[in-house]
């Protein structure tokens, strides 16, 4: 059951519904098939250490800081990537930095990261801008009862096309990627409660579809090949932007002096597109949401926008809206677009008692460690003010909507800009306001979604 209190105007945004005490595995996939997070007992937001077991196999959940930190900060090599993951999604992905492992991991994070540096950042401020603007003026024209998940997604589709290829969504081919991307997302959970349970391969998988699944993919791909060699021709003629792909196709490998390849490139702007949309849009879905839930915060927000600018903002400008972030930040904290990362254990390991055998699935949970009532005073509830009085060591230890460690998400620093720019940009203009009777339930896909849609009132201030 999904729960949304008011009490003295404070608000505890929904949740999704547990598996009960004792159902059986039979109920927990039939739970998994309808939402990943339904077959999930509640106990796992009071557990340091949880065993998942099934007639097949064992899984871990580690909300423990100190094996989180093992796992992702201290011995990330014996915690590799999951195969997993590549069964879920390699259709689309190929053997993109999300999915690989060792030296060839290495080898494109060293390609990649340099694009999204500091001072990198900041030239793709103008094209943000520009897909915010855009995206504030389709709602203008749309004042009224909104499913903003769309809306949301369409920005931050947007914003990945202009800031990677410097086009526009307006474009017959970016809003049919964009399309084939959310026909993708709907076939696709990103972890499989059956590939979990490792149940036998001659067990259908059920709820993936996959026929759907390999179709989307098929044509996502073919059409990123299509921006790929066109900027490749661009790159020869030297009349190409001065954008994310250009320096992505231009950057060597210091080690090895090598470039990605078409087909490389084409895995890489796949992760891109898929973690650098789906992501953001869900987490500014989910923080729009719940702004209109909380007047209060919402009023600090645009009024933080107001003192902070007149007109269109400017780089520097961000700094001034520090509330704005927290809300965001907020915003992440309880509803982590990647609410789950799987890794497997590559040797024997033991931990709180536990004898964890080589091949396990062993799962960090920003979902639930950033919920985890063991350690977040009133965890559930929506309190963007919480950020002035956290303590250092609860956020180091229990707030990682972007990862930790060498495989934290290359994106962070450029989705933080993305969700307090567009926060504010919307907030700015526009007042939204819940719609009664149409609480969102969230369910565990690609990323973080709602089951039937975020439906907001938006009005012009
Ligand atoms: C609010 C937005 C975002 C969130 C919450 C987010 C979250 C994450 C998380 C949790 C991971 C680690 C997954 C794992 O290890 O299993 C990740 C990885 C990654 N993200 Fe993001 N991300 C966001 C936006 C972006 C953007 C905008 C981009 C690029 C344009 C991006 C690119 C990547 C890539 C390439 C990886 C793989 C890194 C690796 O495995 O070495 N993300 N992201």
């Amino acid at each position: 059951m999904s729960r949304v209190t008011d009490q003295g105007g404070r608000f505890t945004p929904p949740m999704p519904e547990s598996r009960p005490e004792g159902a059986g595995v039979i109920s927990m996939w039939h739970r998994a098939r309808r939402n990943l997070f339904a077959a999930l007992p509640a106990k796992l937001y009071r557990a340091w250490l949880a065993e998942m077991r099934t007639p097949f196999y064992s899984s871990y959940l580690a909300n423990d800081p100190t094996l989180v930190r093992t796992a992702l900060q201290e011995r990330p090599m014996d915690f590799p990537k999951s195969e997993i993951i590549r069964a879920a999604i390699g259709d689309l992905l190929g053997r993109s930095v999300f999915v690989t492992n060792g030296a060839e991991w290495q080898r494109q994070r060293r390609i990649i990261d340099p694009a999204f540096e500091g001072g990198k950042l900041r030239a793709t401020f103008p094209a943000m801008l520009d897909a915010a603007e855009a995206a504030s003026d389709r709602l203008a024209s749309r004042e009224g009862v909104v499913e903003i998940e769309y809306e949301t997604a369409h920005a931050a589709a947007d914003v990945i096309f202009r800031t990677l290829f410097s086009v526009p969504i307006t474009e017959a081919a970016a809003e049919r990627t964009f399309q084939a991307f959310r026909r993708y997302q709907s076939a696709a959970p990103m972890v499989n409660m059956q590939d979990l349970m490792r149940l036998p391969g001659w067990v259908p998988r059920v709820g993936r579809r996959r026929r759907l699944q390999r179709r989307a993919a098929r044509e996502i791909r073919a059409l990123l090949l299509e921006f790929v060699e066109a900027r490749a021709r661009e790159i020869a003629a030297g009349t190409a932007p001065d954008d994310l792909a250009t320096k992505i196709m231009t950057t060597t490998d210091p080690e090895t002096g090598e470039r990605f390849d078409a087909a490389e490139m084409v895995d890489q702007v796949a992760i891109f597109f898929l973690a650098g949309h789906e992501t953001s849009a869900s987490a500014l879905a989910w923080t729009l949401y719940c702004l209109a839930r909380d007047p209060e915060a919402q009023e600090a927000v645009a009024a933080e926008v107001r003192d902070a600018f007149d007109g269109p903002p400017a780089f520097s400008d961000l700094r001034k809206l520090p509330f704005t972030r927290d809300v965001f930040r907020e915003g992440l904290r309880l509803y982590p677009p990647v609410p789950m990362m799987v890794r497997e254990t590559a040797r024997a390991e033991q931990m709180r008692g536990k004898e964890i055998r080589p091949g396990s699935a062993f799962i960090l949970s920003p979902w639930h460690l950033q919920r985890h009532e063991r350690i977040w005073d009133e965890p559930h509830l929506f309190d963007p003010w919480r950020w002035g009085r956290t303590d250092k060591a609860t956020v180091r230890d229990a707030y990682m909507p972007f990862s930790a460690g060498p495989r934290v998400c290359t994106g962070a620093g450029f989705a933080m800009q993305e969700g307090v720019l567009f926060l504010a940009s919307l907030v700015g203009r526009f007042r939204f306001a819940a719609v009664e009777g149409r609480e969102p339930v969230p369910m565990a896909q690609l990323t973080v979604r709602s089951q039937e849609g975020i439906w907001l009132e938006v009005r012009r201030r």
